[in-house]
């Protein structure tokens, strides 16, 4: 068989331009991460060709002695990492996941309550864009005006007035600590299922450098490949006795065959996130997001929430003369990927908004420690104090890309 350079150089060429710039970019959008090139391997090999409906020992194709081997070792690995009495490996990604809790637990038309997307919330947890906004009746809650944090009282008090079947806790874009606790009191007080989504912060949870909702929330959903470094996925864990609806939830209820290739990587990550050195990772990661945050408020930057607790900052532009879409292409241009977010109570669009959202987990995959920090923060308040300045975005690049290397990711440029 002929290799992907002599089948179709068209998208080798392109995997490789884009080797390129995931090399010689500053990737800091918070979702994104450089997973290892183990987990690579694992995603790219031969389980990719195997059909396996069904679970381990109870699938409905011949032939899975060796896939049914991965997908326990994943699960296994999986409960060791959260403590989790149930998990499943197969959803192929965030969203999925909570759909399959939705699909397991409500009926169509029943209320769901979740963050607000132009908060933080995600998609999926009730925007009317998305199936959960419009199979289900959402409530959103938001965070404080002032303060830019979580409102326990106003989720209580809407909780207690609309009588949400389920309530979400968890964000796309929040930079402090989510309190599970509270978000369990009020679920049980009102008599809602609690859901954890921690697709941001699971590899910090891992680590305790974000408390844990298991033990707390019914369900938690997640995908696999943000803090926690690994394919793009995702799981969920719950207690043991929701286990058999969840699983039917997720086959058949929305899925067919699991990626086999996807979950022999997702166990590979789930190795790597046991050992000590993604415990210094994630620290590191927290320091690199703190150190930024420092830097950009004592540059003259408000931030939403006045800092940041874990891998991400939101930087409040409104009024800097600049909406966060012009931010987003001219920190581009110097070589900084960040994506335009709305601020709370943005006044701006989704497709425009007042801020951006800055996360250092790839950064610190890299290697970049406080130092380079800094450096970066410099750097940004530079090209977003002269967005236009050509010449100076230049100038900001390339000092970047000679930062850049001397913090190589997969060593060379092979595909
Ligand atoms: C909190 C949260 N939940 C769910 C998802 C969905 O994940 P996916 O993109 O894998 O569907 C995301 C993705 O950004 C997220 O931030």
């Amino acid at each position: 068989m002929k290799s992907l350079r002599e089948s179709d150089p068209e998208i080798f060429g392109l995997i490789q331009k884009e080797i390129e710039r995931e090399s010689e970019d500053l990737v800091m959008i918070a979702s994104e991460n450089y997973a290892s090139r183990a987990v690579l391997e694992a995603q790219g090999s031969v389980l990719t060709n195997k059909y396996a409906e069904g679970y381990p020992n109870a699938r409905y194709y011949g032939g899975c002695e060796y896939v049914d081997l991965v997908e326990e070792l994943a699960i296994e690995r999986l409960k060791g990492l959260f403590g989790s009495e149930y998990c499943n490996v197969q959803p192929h990604s965030g969203s999925q996941a909570n759909m399959a809790i939705y699909l397991a637990f409500l009926k169509p038309g029943d209320p769901i309550m979740g963050m607000s997307l132009s908060h933080g919330g995600h998609l999926s947890h009730g925007s009317p864009v998305n199936f959960s906004g419009r199979y289900f009746k959402a409530i959103g809650y938001t965070v404080n005006r002032e303060t830019g944090l979580l409102d326990y009282d106003q989720i209580r008090e809407l909780a207690l007035r609309y009588r949400p079947k389920i309530i979400v806790a968890g964000a796309s874009a929040y930079p402090r600590v989510i309190d599970f606790k509270a978000f369990k009191e009020i679920a049980d007080e009102c008599g809602a299922y609690f859901m954890a989504d921690i697709a941001h912060i699971a590899g910090l949870i891992i680590t305790g450098h974000h408390p844990s909702p298991v033990g707390l929330a019914d369900f938690v959903t997640s995908t696999t490949h943000k803090t926690l470094r690994g394919p793009r996925g995702g799981f969920i864990l719950a207690k043991g006795e929701y286990g058999e609806a969840i699983n039917k939830a997720i086959f058949p209820g929305l899925q067919g065959g699991p990626l086999m290739h996807v979950i022999a990587a997702k166990a590979v990550a789930f190795k790597e996130a046991g050992m000590p050195e993604f415990r210094a990772y994630q620290e590191q990661v927290v320091k690199n997001s703190q150190t930024l945050a420092r830097e950009l408020m004592d540059l003259g930057f408000k931030l939403v929430s006045g800092g940041t607790d874990n891998h991400l900052i939101l930087v409040d532009l409104s009024d800097k003369g600049i909406t966060g879409k012009e931010a987003e292409y001219a920190l581009g241009k110097a070589g900084i990927v960040v994506n335009k977010n709305a601020i709370p109570f943005d006044k701006r669009g989704p497709q425009i908004t007042s801020g951006i959202r800055i996360g250092t987990p790839a950064a610190t995959t890299r290697g970049l420690k406080e130092s380079e920090m800094k450096t970066v923060a410099h750097w940004i308040a530079q090209v977003l104090e002269h967005p236009w300045e050509e010449e100076l975005l230049l100038r900001v690049r390339g000092e970047l890309r000679e930062l850049l290397s001397g913090f190589p990711i997969y060593g060379d440029k092979k595909a």
